[in-house]
């Protein structure tokens, strides 16, 4: 099954549960929040008190994304702000079997994260723990970047690696995701999808998310 994830980076702040609400209606069934400290990535983002305040404007599952340096830190505190899933980049944990075990100790889905740049193989020994792997298609820090076609075969191999060893992670794919594209990453694998600029960028978030969805789901029935 194919799931929505608009990423609110793109969205207007000063309406954000508007925005995410008009995503809702178009479909989405999962609400990306990019969390960046400056550090891990180049650009500043947002902390706990958004995340708290979007728990009480929207009954879907937070999908924090933790682009900082030191996640154990933040974890509990993404946590108790609301966070339903939790993602860690590989290239940001020097313990990340600990780590994964800390989400998941505050009852959210544990996801880990790929940069463009880092092999799949990386992740061959945490594979078994995680609820979710996500395949970065773009150097994470903004939006609105071009998709990165060589990150596809990660995702082919994510699903081949999950078969072969009978594991039940989900793979999702974050940036650059929008009509152009949105086939590809789909027959490569990807089930949750995260957009940013191609929902909130312009015109109609409801429409954005039914269109790009439409095109996801007609590519998942191709595939078969
Ligand atoms: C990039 C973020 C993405 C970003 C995707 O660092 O992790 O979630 O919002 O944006 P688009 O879909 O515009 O590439
Ligand atoms: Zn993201």
């Amino acid at each position: 099954m194919i799931e929505l994830a608009p990423s609110i980076l793109s969205a207007d702040f000063a309406r954000l549960g508007e925005q995410v609400h008009a995503a809702t209606e178009g479909g989405a069934s999962v609400i990306h929040v990019d969390i960046m400290d400056g550090h891990f990535v180049p650009n500043l983002t947002i902390g706990p008190p958004v995340v708290k305040s979007l728990r009480k404007a929207t009954e879907l599952p937070l999908d924090c994304h933790l682009m900082i340096e030191n996640p154990d830190e933040f974890i509990p505190i993404f946590a108790d702000a609301g966070a339903d899933w939790i993602s860690v980049h590989q290239e940001a944990c020097r313990h990340l079997n600990r780590t994964l075990h800390l989400i998941k100790s505050h009852n959210c889905q544990a996801g880990v994260v790929i940069n463009p740049a880092t092999p799949v193989e990386t992740l061959s020994e945490v594979l078994d723990i995680v609820d979710y792997v996500l395949v970065m298609s773009v150097n994470p820090g903004f939006g609105g970047q071009q998709f990165i076609v060589s990150t596809l075969h990660k995702m082919r191999r994510l699903a081949e690696i999950r078969s072969q060893r009978r594991l039940t992670y989900r793979i999702e794919v974050d940036g650059g995701v929008a009509h152009d594209t949105v086939a590809d990453v789909v027959r490569a694998g990807a089930e949750i999808l995260v957009a940013g600029n191609a929902i909130f960028g312009k015109g109609d978030p409801k429409k954005n998310a039914q269109e790009l969805l439409k095109a996801a789901t007609e590519a998942a029935l191709q595939k078969v």
